[in-house]
């Protein structure tokens, strides 16, 4: 996997039919998505359940690039290894999920996974100025997590603090929560490379009538790359 900081559009599977991730992930590939983001939620760190590391171990082969998986659990060191069995390409711990976020991203490191660290709307840049050797990926939260759908938090100056923080390090800033073709530009202009998006890919489109997908896909890269159509 080779790093580089063209825009990747990443869409949540929260926002796709659960009777048919495998299905869903496949037709958002072809459709031009670049990495699945697959949110785990506990109902202890957020206030809503999704799956686990089970589900991402079925859903593993219906993806032909990133499974990049966001783990919004806690305590979350004692599950890494099953989600590193499961096929996770990229595991995103929160920072707010524990005392020891260094120490759960050198465990993730240690499985051969790439680790990210997660920071939510309230959590300043700073908390991972220290970490920065230690991960692949800062994923800022433009939204509290928990739920898809929800209205963007801008988050320009902390994107713009990480992406100087980051310098050359390979390390991707990735934006989740509320990304559209209308906030895309924001936080493309500020620094971001990964955008996960749910309700702004899966609307309007299914599994047996996926081209809406592509279009969503294409609004959004467009228009985080300045072109507007
Ligand atoms: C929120 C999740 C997001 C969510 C984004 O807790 O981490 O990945 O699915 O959904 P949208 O794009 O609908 O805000
Ligand atoms: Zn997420």
């Amino acid at each position: 996997m080779s790093f580089d900081r063209s825009i990747k559009i990443a869409p949540s599977i929260l926002a796709s039919d659960f009777a048919n991730f495998g299905a869903e992930c496949a037709a958002v590939e072809a459709q031009g998505a670049d990495w699945i983001h697959v949110d785990v939620m506990d109902g202890h760190f957020v206030p809503n359940i999704t799956f686990g590391a089970a589900t991402c171990a079925a859903i593993r082969p219906h993806i032909k690039g990133i499974m990049d998986v966001h783990l919004m659990i806690s305590p979350v060191d004692a599950y890494i290894e099953d989600f590193a069995n499961a096929g996770a390409d990229f595991i995103t711990a929160h920072v707010e999920a524990g005392p020891h976020i260094h120490r759960t991203l050198q465990a993730i490191r240690a499985t051969g996974a790439k680790a990210g660290v997660a920071l939510n709307p309230g959590t300043p840049a700073e908390a991972v100025e220290h970490l920065l050797d230690l991960t692949d990926l800062v994923c800022v939260m433009t939204v509290n997590p928990g739920f898809g759908g929800q209205k963007f938090i801008d988050m320009s100056a902390k994107i713009k603090t990480l992406r100087n923080m980051i310098g050359d390090r390979p390390v991707h800033i990735e934006i989740d929560g509320g990304v559209d073709p209308k906030t895309a530009p924001i936080v493309a202009g500020a620094g971001a490379d990964v955008l996960v998006a749910g309700s702004a890919v899966f609307k309007g489109g299914s599994v047996s009538d996926p081209a809406p997908y592509g279009t969503n896909i294409r609004a959004i890269r467009e228009a985080a790359n300045g072109v507007y159509v």
